[in-house]
């Protein structure tokens, strides 16, 4: 019954950008140098972004893919209008602090950034397509890196308060959904994307990325106090890299570590969302023998400004085993797993598993108790058009069609209360963790290949009909 399949009404579709990934023009209009404008493609790409191997700026040797991007910063209007062509009621893009802030210490932002996210925000609007923000995507300017260490220093919470203080202000009447930080537990896993830091040998590494986590999180809560005092109507959001984790077998073991694993990104959700530390954090880091400097004011500001909605990524499911000799690697995969031999993977070795997003969506919901918004999620995979550059992707049509089920059971049949869905990279983008253009996760193919080489030319792929139809008959074709 086409009734009982549909979503709730007012149910934001969308899709999901980050600045870095599709804007490029990366010194026009004023912008700064931003940790990914230096973060090459290739086999330094991970070292860098783990924070192991130390890069300033940019050399001849490397390509650096944030560069020229998509060219978004110049093409905005075309793909918007491509956007509202498929329905979309939300986009969620994110702001390039450098093009507000080039070294991130000015007193005064630089107005041709400004005015560059006003003439996109205009163009959603236009289209009655509600802009979904987050304010620090895998950004921080390389001067505050090179100045005072990233998120190791206390100083950040001011300068990116200032930033937030700056966008709430300008875009209050053109924007009411903010996220603080993308992926907010990405700071463990890689401290240079998440947060600009990268360690000297002999430094107590756990110590550091704690300490980082501190300031983010104050400086999220900050931000929210100031998102309210600005525009109360603001709907100040989270943003959480989820995907639960199973135990490899029901040894109570590995039942347990697999609780444990997901505390590691609970952690962060737990502070944003009910406004402490969790016990079992606190005494974890005790025994890890980490110690956290918090200033007077940061408990109450924890605690007093919490977020509104949850918002996260899924991609994968994750597993894990209690015995060490049982871990390995998947491909690929910034959290490490187990491979989970009841799964299919993606080319790159992302296991594909549509129920478990209905899980993670329970699980989420049980723990917060708030609205979640799914703002990431989709398959990245090797797109080949034919003669007249048409891309029948059916298996990106069967990998969100049963991603987007699952959801429909989570929010219709479990009663999972969500905001919205915006699937990743809407239209072809660089891929984060490879820096690849052949890791597509587009409806809209875009003419340019891993050397940089193409025209840059969009066309829209099988699944962006499909997906207008989703939207028009508001999941009832699923
Ligand atoms: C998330 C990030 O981790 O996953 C995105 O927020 C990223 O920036 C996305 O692009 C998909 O990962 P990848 O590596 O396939 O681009």
């Amino acid at each position: 019954n086409k009734q009982q399949n549909t979503f709730p009404e007012g149910f934001l579709w969308g899709g999901a950008l980050a600045a870095n990934q599709c804007e490029g023009a990366y010194l026009e209009g004023g912008k700064g140098l931003s940790t990914v404008d230096v973060i090459p493609s290739g086999k330094d790409r991970f070292p860098v972004m783990s924070g192991e191997m130390v890069v300033n700026t940019c050399d001849e040797n490397h390509q650096y893919p944030s560069h020229e991007a998509i060219d978004f910063y110049h093409r905005y209007e075309e793909d918007i209008a491509l956007f509202a062509e498929m329905g979309f009621k939300t986009l969620r893009i994110s702001i390039s602090w450098t093009r507000i802030f080039p070294k991130g210490d000015e007193t005064m932002p630089n107005e041709a950034g400004l005015a560059f996210y006003d003439r996109v925000f205009d163009a959603c609007i236009k289209y009655k397509i509600e802009p979904l923000v987050t304010i620090a995507h895998f950004d921080v300017p390389m001067h505050l890196v090179q100045t005072i260490g990233g998120w190791r220093s206390r100083e950040m919470v001011d300068h990116y308060v200032k930033l937030s203080e700056v966008l709430f202000n300008r875009y209050k009447d053109k924007v009411k959904y903010w996220l603080t930080f993308n992926e907010i537990n990405m700071i463990l896993h890689l401290p240079f994307i998440g947060g600009g830091i990268r360690f000297e040998s002999g430094e107590n590494v756990e110590q550091i990325k704690y300490q980082a986590a501190h300031h983010q999180l104050v400086a999220s809560a900050a931000a929210t106090a100031a998102a309210k005092r600005i525009n109360p109507a603001f709907q100040i959001g989270c943003m959480l890299a989820a995907g639960n984790t199973y135990a490899n077998t029901c040894a109570p073991e590995d039942v347990f570590e697999a609780m444990c694993k997901d505390r590691e990104n609970y952690f962060f959700i737990d502070v944003q969302s009910r406004g402490a530390y969790p016990q079992y954090a606190l005494n974890q880091l005790k025994q890890k023998g980490i110690k956290l400097t918090m200033l007077e004011g940061d408990e109450e500001m924890l605690k007093v400004h919490t977020v509104d909605f949850i918002s996260f990524s899924y991609y994968a499911s994750r597993l894990t085993s209690a015995d060490p000799a049982v871990m390995t690697q998947t491909e690929g995969n910034v959290f490490s797993s187990l491979k989970n031999p009841y799964l299919k993977a993606s080319e790159w070795g992302w296991q594909i598993d549509p129920l478990g997003l209905r899980i993670t969506m329970n699980a989420l919901y049980d723990r917060y108790q708030k609205p979640l918004f799914i703002v990431e999620n989709g398959l990245g995979a090797v797109d080949t058009p034919d003669e007249n550059g048409f891309v029948s992707d059916d298996y990106r049509i069967a990998y969100l069609s049963e991603h987007m089920k699952a959801m429909r059971d989570a929010i219709l049949v479990d009663g999972v209360p969500t905001l919205g869905y915006t699937s990743w990279g809407c239209i072809d983008i660089v891929s984060a963790s490879t820096g690849e253009m052949k890791k597509r996760y587009g409806y809209i193919y875009v003419d340019k290949d891993n050397t940089g080489a193409g025209s840059l030319k969009r066309t829209p792929k099988k699944s962006f009909n499909w997906y207008k139809e989703v939207i028009s008959s508001n999941g009832g074709i699923l």
